[in-house]
């Protein structure tokens, strides 16, 4: 039963400055809100008081709860014990500690799938999963879809007018461990979302060209989920499929997302990202959300980790068309779920939160406050780790939380771009279908390439996607672009015959949404932007190398390409195509279109961008060493230069104004000690000297 909270809480008046109530959007704390994933239900209660101290001390001022609570507040179907939570909140409240209450509807308890088996998620090749970790359910469960929905409305109802609460964290990382389910309810689902995409058979046997290998489909109960077959699948099937899943998850986070709005109407609501994670669409799921929210890992394997998070930052903040975002999980240290879990060194816990903010974060949360005990993740670093407060890790906690209020003031300013990677989610699954010309073609190592390139040069961009309004860049790049619409197609077009700059590589423009071959030479949506026809792919052998008329090498991929207007930069000096173009560029009405048919290496691909961004005129970047990370936010006339130095050297950029970490004035030279981080409130005459490629 649900009763009303029962709990001796303050009034939200009495919350003195941390909780704002009622904008439907963020922010929902002034200034940079600091927290993590509190789960006090695995303590004893008598640890939550020193919990709360402590928080209050690091200046966290708010608290994700109950992410996994479910079998805890829902010891039986429809009933609900709320005393614990009312306890926790209760108790938050009283310390200035606003919560982002969790719908608690990512892990269903076990009671829940013994009465009801047919939500257990079933995997391509007939599997079935089982309970005993998370997220064991099915997305098209309607089962599922009815009790997830009466505990978030439940909770909503409970703690609508608790004064701790601030925001709604629907289920978290949908799709992390279980983002698609080859049931039999699927399939009908997937069904009807076809029925609707396509209105008739016709339409879909024509989409999916099934007239290849006698698949055309006679009844709509003939088709199915892409299951383990005896060969190559339908690739159209496996895209709408791809598409399907996205927008099922999509459909439980709204069915969640609408029961907590209509009891809590002016409360904004999330639900947590991963990056760059393939199986979900962010741009088309960030619409649905108040603020979009990230969680971000390093690889131990990734050496680059700080471009990695970066890349990730970026991507998130451009899915939430450039607006503050919450960083709501990353790690105070080592996590436990790779191979080998490294520790953070001293001073990284600062910078990888701080490059966070600087590309736009309003919000710098953890995953976890405290260190669990038992469970998978007990050796997954918390902001209290296993050894307690006098370590490195809670030192830097403290810190950072001193840190974060220093830098209130840069909360609600923007990041401002004028370089945009394209990036389209249909045109990655599509990418890395099977039964391509080469399995080496990924969309992650073209993005990076891209990214990595240009985040050395300090050019910082937002992610855009291809169907969007880009006049307000000078340069555009399309790492990997193999699915195009028409429109988006001529988007692109568009923007490069109104004067815009834009580099392409290979193996773009190729099929149509349908993933149907464009025809009369590729790559069939660019031929006329890049003044060129492709008549024959020549990808690579694995590992092997070509050399170009330029001295410089590429790898992967290399076609045969006939100059329609283009003119030849590079040619091939040896491989498949000796003499053939190898990298070209297109005066295309008032723009210029460059086309790369090979993945270059490092220091030619950053050399190349280097001069396309001159020629473009793109601002920035700051003059700084290799390795010294630079990124503005603006808001209005004020200028927030963030640098942060990843190397083992002292840095010196050159910078005017308040340093707001240390108080510090700054005239002309800004130095940053090995490892460490400045933020400038600059000085406006100052920032237009910086401006410009030294
Ligand atoms: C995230 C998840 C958290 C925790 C964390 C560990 O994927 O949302 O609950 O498991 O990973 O790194």
């Amino acid at each position: 039963m649900v009763h009303p909270t029962t709990a001796v809480a303050p009034g939200r008046d009495s919350l003195a400055g941390a909780i704002q109530p009622t904008a439907r959007r963020w922010p929902a704390v002034q200034g940079i809100a600091y927290g993590g994933d509190y789960n006090p239900e695995q303590w004893p209660e008598a640890t939550w008081a020193h919990d709360v101290a402590l928080m209050a001390g690091a200046g966290v001022s708010m608290v994700t709860v109950g992410v996994f609570s479910w079998a805890l507040l829902e010891p039986s179907p429809g009933t609900y014990e709320f005393g614990w939570l009312d306890r926790v909140m209760d108790l938050l409240a009283a310390h200035d500690i606003a919560v982002d209450l969790a719908t608690a509807t990512a892990s269903p308890p076990p009671w829940f799938s013994r009465r009801q088996p047919e939500s257990l998620p079933i995997t391509r090749d007939g599997q079935r999963l089982w309970p005993g970790a998370r997220q064991a359910f099915c997305p098209s469960s309607a089962a599922y879809r009815t009790a997830s929905t009466a505990l978030a409305s439940s909770l909503a109802t409970r703690y609508a007018n608790h004064p701790a609460l601030v925001m709604w964290h629907v289920n978290n990382e949908y799709g992390c461990h279980t983002c698609e389910c080859f049931c039999d309810v699927s399939a009908a689902a997937f069904r009807r979302w076809l029925l609707d995409r396509y209105g008739d058979l016709g339409r879909l046997n024509e989409a999916w060209g099934t007239a290849f290998w006698s698949q055309h489909y006679y009844e709509w109960e003939e088709i199915l989920p892409p299951r383990l077959a005896p060969a190559h699948g339908n690739p159209t099937q496996n895209l709408d499929w791809r598409r399907f899943s996205s927008d099922e998850l999509l459909e439980c986070f709204k069915s969640e997302r609408d029961a907590v709005r209509k009891i809590t109407p002016e409360l904004p609501i999330t639900t947590n990202f991963m990056g760059a994670f393939k199986p979900v669409d962010y741009f088309a799921w960030a619409r649905e959300e108040d603020v979009v929210s990230n969680d971000h890992y390093l690889l131990g394997a990734d050496r680059a980790g700080e471009v990695q998070l970066a890349m990730s930052a970026d991507l998130v903040r451009s899915v939430g068309d450039g607006g503050p975002w919450i960083l709501m999980e990353h790690s105070a240290s080592a996590v436990n779920w790779q191979q080998r879990n490294l520790a953070k060194a001293p001073g990284q816990l600062r910078r990888n939160s701080l490059s966070h903010v600087a590309r736009g974060a309003d919000a710098v949360c953890f995953f976890q406050w405290r260190a669990s005990r038992s469970g998978s993740e007990k050796f997954h670093s918390g902001m209290v780790p296993h050894a307690g407060t006098d370590t490195k890790v809670w030192r830097e906690v403290a810190e950072l939380g001193a840190n974060l209020r220093a830098l209130a003031e840069v909360a609600g300013s923007r990041v401002v771009c004028d370089t945009a990677i394209v990036w389209d989610w249909a045109a990655w699954w599509a990418v890395e279908l099977d039964s391509h010309p080469s399995a080496d073609v990924t969309y992650l190592a073209l993005m990076r390439a891209t990214y990595d390139a240009l985040w050395e040069l300090g050019v910082t961009v937002d992610f855009v996607r291809p169907d969007a309004d880009l006049s307000a860049y000078r340069l555009v790049l399309v790492p990997s672009l193999y699915l195009v619409s028409d429109e988006a197609a001529a988007n692109l077009t568009n923007y490069v015959e109104a004067g815009g700059h834009l580099v392409c590589n290979f193996f773009s423009g190729i099929v149509d949404v349908n993933d149907a071959v464009r025809l009369g030479g590729y790559p069939g949506a660019f031929r006329q932007l890049l003044g060129v026809r492709v008549e024959e792919f020549f990808p690579l052998p694995e590992g092997a190398t070509v050399t170009l008329s330029d001295g410089s090498t590429g790898q992967v991929w290399t076609e045969l390409l006939h100059p329609e207007g283009a003119d030849v930069v590079a040619t091939y000096a040896d491989g498949p195509l000796p003499g053939a173009p190898a990298v070209t560029r297109h005066h295309y009405g008032q723009g210029v279109a460059h086309y790369v048919t090979t993945f270059r290496d490092v220091a030619t691909n950053r050399r190349f961008l280097r001069a396309v961004c001159d020629e473009a005129g793109v601002d920035g970047p700051i003059i700084a060493a290799a390795g010294v990370e630079v990124v503005r936010r603006r808001a209005g006339a004020a200028s927030y230069l963030f640098v942060i130095n990843h190397t083992e050297q002292e840095a010196e950029v050159p910078a005017s104004g308040h340093e707001l970490l240390t108080g510090a004035r700054i005239d002309r030279d800004l130095v940053v000690a090995a490892g460490g981080v400045a933020v400038v409130r600059e000085d406006v005459h100052a920032i237009a000297a910086t401006l410009g490629r030294g």
